[in-house]
């Protein structure tokens, strides 16, 4: 019977969703369609405008239980506002209470049409972020790229695409979490933020930190561990570890982006989200022997 186009759709996202399982070395859920084939998952060493030097993390070393958590370096943020917002849906994964009070929306509001640094005039959407306002996770990236410019949405290019298979793998969906980046509009060519721009736009994502009051903050990439803990120090050090950024426990991982070039690394960024897991009381699946 021949298939239809959705049919073809559905086979080929079901097929990228078990590839992605099958790297980071999960197998419950499918026939092990490799299993003599072996898979390196030495992790490549990582991107050298992010990164120095590779810092393998010692297991033993880590926290077992409750997580240590790494002091923060000194910070300037804006004071802790209070809010809570309308809800536009039920998530399994929204918080129960808030104690914030400046919402998203007013955080949006006060955004505006920005033009308070000079990637406004490049920019086509302002990304300001997405998911839910209650989350308990929220991801961190550096800032939105062609796709993302296009839609106004974060993370929905193929780095993209490689975060919701990440949550997905979480046991969550994108609406449960919330989704963001150190600054809303497209760098151009992609290049990184430069320091200025970086300065003008990230309130603004402590602001929604702040307003959204999530448990635990994944910082994906160098930019936004560095901008959150206000330091140059190299994220490899730091990498699956916990730290404090204001009371918040974050845990800095390596950006989609980067895992796309470096594929190996995805063992490293998926031990980093089962800390994540059990930190969020969220089932953790066992590694395929
Ligand atoms: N990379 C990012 O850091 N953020 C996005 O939204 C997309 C790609």
């Amino acid at each position: 019977m021949p298939k239809s186009a959705a049919d073809i759709a559905r086979n080929e996202k079901l097929r990228q969703r078990l590839r992605f399982y099958e790297d980071l070395g999960l197998a419950p859920f499918y026939r092990d369609r490799n299993a003599s084939s072996s898979q390196s998952t030495q992790s490549p060493p990582p991107p050298s405008a992010a990164v120095a030097s590779p810092q393998p993390i010692e297991e033993a070393l880590l926290p077992k239980s409750t997580p240590k958590l790494v002091p923060a370096l000194p910070i300037d943020t804006p004071t802790k506002p209070v809010v809570s917002l309308p809800s536009s849906g039920p998530s399994l994964f929204d918080s129960a209470t808030k104690l914030s009070s400046e919402t998203l929306l007013q955080i949006r509001d006060d955004l505006g049409e920005c033009t308070r640094c000079k990637l406004h005039s490049t920019r086509h959407t302002i990304v300001f972020g997405d998911g839910s306002r209650k989350a308990r996770l929220v991801f961190v990236g550096e800032g939105p790229g062609a796709d993302e410019d296009a839609q106004g949405l974060p993370f929905v290019g193929r780095a993209g695409k490689l975060l919701t298979q990440m949550i997905e793998a979480m046991g969550l969906e994108r609406r449960d979490v919330y989704i963001c980046n150190v600054v809303k509009c497209r760098p151009p060519g992609n290049r990184q933020p430069e320091p200025d721009e970086v300065a003008a736009c990230s309130p603004f994502l402590f602001r929604q930190l702040d307003s959204i009051e999530p448990k635990v903050i994944v910082c994906l990439g160098a930019t936004a561990f560095q901008t959150l803990l206000q330091t140059n120090r190299s994220i490899s050090h730091y990498r699956g570890q916990w730290l404090d950024y204001r009371g918040y426990k974050m845990l800095p991982t390596y950006h989609p982006a980067y895992l796309l070039r470096n594929p190996a690394a995805k063992a490293d960024v998926w031990k980093d989200l089962q800390k994540v897991m059990a930190e969020l009381g969220l089932e953790v699946k066992k590694k395929a022997k």
